[in-house]
């Protein structure tokens, strides 16, 4: 008996990228009308600049290969794409808030939720460039 027993990966359990992408397409559209980012002048501009579709493309792409499925994530880096966002801790929380609201959505069970939302939490730093007294 040398066979490993292998634990599925986070990108399965989810249910690979059809159940990841509709996941994401919910998360996408609570944050891109989130007044709480958008009252941030910067985020609604990209907010507005970008397209849903794409964002929701790229946003896709990078949790399937985070959570390792077979995609490779082509976008730019979570450091540069919001390095100009100038995101407060409190902003980082409302993303937070429209994550746990898409996981009860899709009742996604208590392990994996916990995690995906150490993926996200692991960008964290890379994210929340501004130190602001909103908090
Ligand atoms: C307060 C939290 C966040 C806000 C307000 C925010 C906002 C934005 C905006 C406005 C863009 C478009 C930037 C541009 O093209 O100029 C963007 C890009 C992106 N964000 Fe976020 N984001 C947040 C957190 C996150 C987190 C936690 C993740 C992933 C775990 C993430 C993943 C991405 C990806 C993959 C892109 C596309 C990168 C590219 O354009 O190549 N974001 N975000």
């Amino acid at each position: 008996m040398n066979e490993k027993i292998t634990k599925p990966t986070l990108y399965d359990r989810l249910g690979g990228v059809y159940s990841i992408a509709a996941v994401v397409d919910d998360l996408i559209d609570r944050v891109m009308h989130n007044p709480v980012l958008n009252a941030n002048p910067a985020v609604d501009e990209a907010h507005h600049r970008v397209s849903a579709a794409g964002f929701k493309y790229y946003v896709t792409e990078m949790v399937c290969w985070a959570t390792g499925g077979p995609q490779n994530y082509t976008g730019r880096t979570m450091r540069e794409s919001h390095k100009d966002l100038k995101i407060t801790e409190s902003e980082f929380a409302a993303f937070c808030k429209d994550f746990d609201d898409t996981m009860a959505k899709f009742n996604v069970p208590e392990a994996e939720q916990m995690e995906l939302f150490a993926i996200v939490q692991s960008t964290k730093g890379d994210i929340v460039t501004s130190v602001s007294t909103d908090a």
